[in-house]
Formats: structure tokens, C-alpha cells, sequence
């Protein structure tokens, strides 16, 4: 790794391996019909990974047609680092002027009522050029969107101002892991909204639970996010976690560690730290819970994980020393700690684990 530490001296450092990462995206185009468009999901830093990385890993093996950011923001980035397909903003845009940098980056905005759509239209107009749209219908996630009986109305307005195309109408499922007579209704909904538009505009709904479970929720795109990411069974995990033990100690029985004094030693122990805490997004709520790997042996978290340092009980690893490498996503030797597994330890999803991943922590591409 002296790459790495070319770069910087925290040795705290989060690997994205693209490579992974296009072998998720191939599975995942193979499970999808020919035809079916892929809308890759990066909002969020690409939930933590680097969205520029992503996008462009994505875009440059052609495995993706479009990509979904959650605001203007993180298209205008994504436009910035030279991506060129199509950007859906899957939120709903307020304020409204932000239609107007929209349309500036080329960025496609969602639109989820009758007083966005007018706004978007005035912006078209203003700009003199045609812009496109897709709307959001709301079907049961209860979030943003037009309900079904009124895209009608949305649908006959947008029709009526030539500066505005509506390219796709989609909806979001709340329950596709979860609940498949709740997911049956909203695609019905969906179905039933969709016939008020026509046939010309791109009909989407499917995120990665959706897709891969609900044949009938791929229309014409799909939008997976946490199976290309690997957080999702039968895909693998694309970021891994590590960090260096920076500091090793020896300590009687009795010694306490960390803020509170949480955990005191139960014999003899060898106690490392590690240049990682809750301000690099390595939750508070591991304390005393969670597990980091060192030469391939997972060691417990002992005592408080605190704002920069975390401590481990190193007993077991009579050759841990000042320097080795530890995991806390991914694998060493034949042992492996995924996301998923935090997420559960948490009671969180791993969506969360690897988007709270802090900026302070540099992201390293493997190709
Ligand atoms: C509108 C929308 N579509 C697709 C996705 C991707 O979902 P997943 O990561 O579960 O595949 C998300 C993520 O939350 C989303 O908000």
C-alpha cells in the first residue's frame, strides 16, 4: 500500500474496488431482460463509495444508461468529473430555481406535482430550449410524488407547453424485500397512472430488491443501488474498511479503557488502537460490540469507540505489532466482516454503515 501512504499519513483508508463493482453491475444486467435500460444509483456519494469513481467506472464499460443523484448538487459533481449519460434527480426540487442549474448542467429533474411542473415550465420557457422531466407517482412510499388520479391533470398541462417533454413517468417501492402483496398494489397503481401518460414516456419503478425479486416491476429501466454495491445477497461487497494499529500496549487485569470506563480487562490483556472512530462514520454504537480482523483473527472492540481512536483486545494475537493492517469492512485471510453485519449489530441497514463513511476518510480505487 505505500501508494497510500504517498497520499496521506492517517493510515485510515476505505478501498472501492471497480473492478467488483463492474462484475456487480454485469450480474446484474444479466438478470434483467434485453432491452431493460440500468439507472445506476450514486446519490450519496454513491452511498459513501465516490460517486465520480463510480459513475465513471460505470460509464466507461458501458454498464449503465443513467445514473439517479438526490439533488442538483450532486449531478452538477457528477457533470464536473466528466460523466456524460443521462442524470435523473430523484428528489423533488425546491426551490424551484434550481430547475433553472438543472437544465443548465443537463441534469433531468423529477417532477412531483402540478406547481413543479409549472414551475419547470417557466424555467423552459425563460431558457428559450426544451427541457425534459420525469414525473413521480405516489403509490404507498408516502415520500414525493403525484398521487395516480391526478397525473392525468400533470400529464394534460405538461402537454400543453412545448418546451417541456415529459421522458419518464416511475414510481418507488417501499416493501420489495418485505412485502410482495403490498409491492403487487403499487405496481398496480403504478400501472394504472402510467396509462394517463402514453406509451413514448420511460416507465421505471424497480429498485435493486425490486428488480431482482419482482419481474414485473422492471418495465423499461431499473434502478439498482445496494446490489451494485454488494451489500445484497448473491452480490459482493465492493468497499472494504482499514485502518493500522497505531499503538499496542500490554495492560494488567483490571485496566479500564476508554471514556466511561465501559470495559475493564478480564486478565492479562494486549490492547491495540486503532486511527479510527465515530468521526471517520464508525459508529458510537459499536462500543464494546463490534469486531475488527488483524492477521486474519477477529479481535472484539473493547470500551468506548471514541471520536478519532477505537481500542481492540489483541490477547489472541501474540504477533499483532505497531503497524499491521486491520479490517473492519472486508476480508483478511479467510475471515470477513461485511456491512450487513454491522448494520444488524447496529440495527441499521448497511446502506447507512457505508454512507456515513466521513469525508476524513480517503477512498482508494482498485481497478
Ligand atoms: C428513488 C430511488 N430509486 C432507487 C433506489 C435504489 O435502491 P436500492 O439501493 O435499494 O437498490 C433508491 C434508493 O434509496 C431510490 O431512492
Amino acid at each position: 500500500m505505500t501508494d497510500v501512504r504517498r497520499r496521506f499519513f492517517r493510515p485510515t483508508w476505505a478501498e472501492v474496488d471497480l473492478s467488483l463493482l463492474r462484475d456487480n453491475l454485469r450480474k446484474f444486467r444479466r438478470r434483467m431482460p434485453r432491452g431493460v435500460k440500468l439507472l445506476f444509483v450514486v446519490k450519496a456519494n454513491a452511498y459513501g463509495h465516490g460517486a465520480s469513481a463510480c459513475a465513471k467506472a460505470a460509464q466507461d464499460a458501458r454498464l449503465a444508461d443513467w445514473f439517479g443523484v438526490s439533488s442538483v448538487e450532486e449531478g452538477v459533481a457528477l457533470r464536473e468529473a466528466g460523466v456524460r449519460l443521462p442524470i435523473l434527480v430523484l428528489g423533488s426540487l425546491y426551490p424551484f430555481e434550481s430547475f433553472l442549474a438543472a437544465a443548465e448542467f443537463g441534469l433531468t429533474p423529477t417532477v412531483a406535482s402540478l406547481e413543479s411542473a409549472r414551475r419547470l415550465a417557466t424555467v423552459a420557457e425563460r431558457l428559450g430550449r426544451e427541457v425534459d422531466c420525469h414525473l413521480k407517482i405516489e403509490t404507498g412510499m408516502g415520500r414525493i410524488g403525484v398521487r395516480p388520479l391526478a397525473a392525468a391533470e400533470v400529464v394534460k398541462f405538461l402537454a400543453t407547453r412545448k418546451l417541456v417533454r415529459l421522458q419518464g413517468v416511475y414510481t418507488h417501492l417501499s416493501c420489495a424485500e418485505t412485502d410482495p402483496a403490498f409491492t403487487r398494489r403499487q405496481l398496480g397503481l403504478f400501472r394504472e397512472a402510467v396509462r394517463a401518460v402514453g406509451s413514448a414516456s420511460l416507465r421505471h419503478a424497480a429498485n435493486s430488491a425490486g428488480a431482482l425479486r419482482h419481474a414485473q416491476s422492471r418495465f423499461d429501466m431499473v434502478r439498482p443501488g445496494i446490489a451494485i454495491y454488494g451489500n445484497y445477497p448473491g452480490f459482493e461487497p465492493v468497499m472494504s474498511l482499514k485502518t493500522k494499529v497505531v499503538f499496542l500496549k500490554n495492560v494488567p487485569k483490571g485496566s479500564s479503557i476508554s471514556y466511561g470506563a465501559t470495559y475493564r480487562t478480564k486478565r492479562p490483556s494486549r490492547i491495540a488502537t486503532l486511527p479510527i472512530g465515530y468521526a471517520d462514520g464508525f459508529s458510537r454504537g459499536l462500543s464494546n460490540q463490534g469486531w475488527a480482523l488483524l492477521r486474519g483473527r477477529r479481535c472484539p472492540i473493547v470500551g468506548t469507540v471514541t471520536m478519532d481512536m477505537t481500542m481492540l483486545d489483541a490477547t489472541a494475537v501474540p504477533k499483532a505489532s505497531v503497524g499491521d493492517d486491520a479490517v473492519l469492512i472486508g476480508r483478511q485471510g479467510s475471515e470477513r466482516i461485511t456491512a450487513s453485519e454491522i448494520a444488524e449489530r447496529l440495527g441499521t441497514i448497511p446502506y447507512e454503515v457505508t454512507s456515513m463513511i466521513s469525508t476524513r476518510v480517503p477512498r482508494v480505487y482498485l481497478q
